[in-house]
């Protein structure tokens, strides 16, 4: 049995003091709760350290959005993987949409950086997923195919194991329009049916597959109920503590 894990992504959002705010709301919504998901919060850099702290002692892990693909030099304006292991961070997401298309992230980095991580022992959350455009062109399975064999090219099965893939729809991201529990779990099925093929049957059978995109405490429990959704990766609804802690009691 999988246990579910539910991340949610600060994305540009919150300063110093409100992630301050948001942490001390979160512990305290979550103190008299026995959790039976994994909790993960994402802050923007300059927040994680401070966030790394807060978070001692309770069960909520510490995650980057991103990093960069070599250990250290001159990379003006950029994050190794290091620096983050150094703040506490346990997790990073690699690959995000909002990486790809705005900031021009082909699959060929994404899997330098997952490489990265994964030699680094910070476990990485796989972003995939289609554009509207993609899914109306019937080309959701190639696209997600494309984006996790070449993301994980020249990656262990062993290594699998310290990896989550979120299966993020670009048109279901801050949109309000939410895939329906059908449409992901076809996606979530055909993601595991892969990994089978590319490593083995157990690897696949342990992998963590998050859904994200306008997660909310209303639509969690139907998405999450679904055979081979393992979890969320939560952006709007994370920002305000109660609709995250919300999410994670549907889970
Ligand atoms: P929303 O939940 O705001 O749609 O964002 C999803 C997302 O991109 C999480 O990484």
């Amino acid at each position: 049995m999988r246990k579910k894990v539910i991340t949610g992504n600060w994305k540009m959002n919150n300063d110093l003091g409100e992630t301050q705010n948001l942490i001390s709301k979160l512990i305290n919504g979550l103190s008299n709760e026995t959790l039976s998901c994994d909790v993960i919060i994402c802050p923007p850099f300059t927040s994680l350290q401070e966030a790394g702290l807060l978070i001692k002692n309770t069960p909520i892990k510490l995650g980057a959005q991103n990093m960069h693909q070599e250990g250290n030099g001159a990379y003006t304006g950029e994050i190794s993987a290091g620096m983050l292991k150094n703040v506490g961070c346990e997790y990073v997401i690699l690959g995000h949409s909002e990486r790809r298309t705005i900031f021009g992230e082909k699959d060929e980095l994404i899997n330098l950086k997952i490489k990265k991580a994964l030699e680094s022992e910070l476990k990485p959350i796989f972003c995939v997923g289609e554009t509207l455009e993609e899914r109306e062109k019937d080309a959701t399975t190639k696209v997600v195919e494309r984006q996790i064999t070449v993301g994980l090219k020249n990656i262990s099965s062993d290594e699998i194991k310290n990896l989550i893939i979120a299966y993020e729809p670009v048109w279901a991201i801050g949109t309000g329009r939410t895939a329906t529990p059908e449409q992901a779990q076809e996606v979530h099925a055909y993601i595991r049916l892969l990994i089978n093929r590319l490593f083995d049957v157990q690897t696949a059978e342990n992998l963590v597959i998050q859904y994200g995109g306008s997660v909310k405490p209303d639509n969690a429990g139907e998405l999450l109920s679904q055979k081979d959704i393992d979890g969320a990766l939560v952006g709007g609804a994370c920002l305000k503590a109660d609709s995250f802690i919300g999410i994670i009691r549907s889970a």
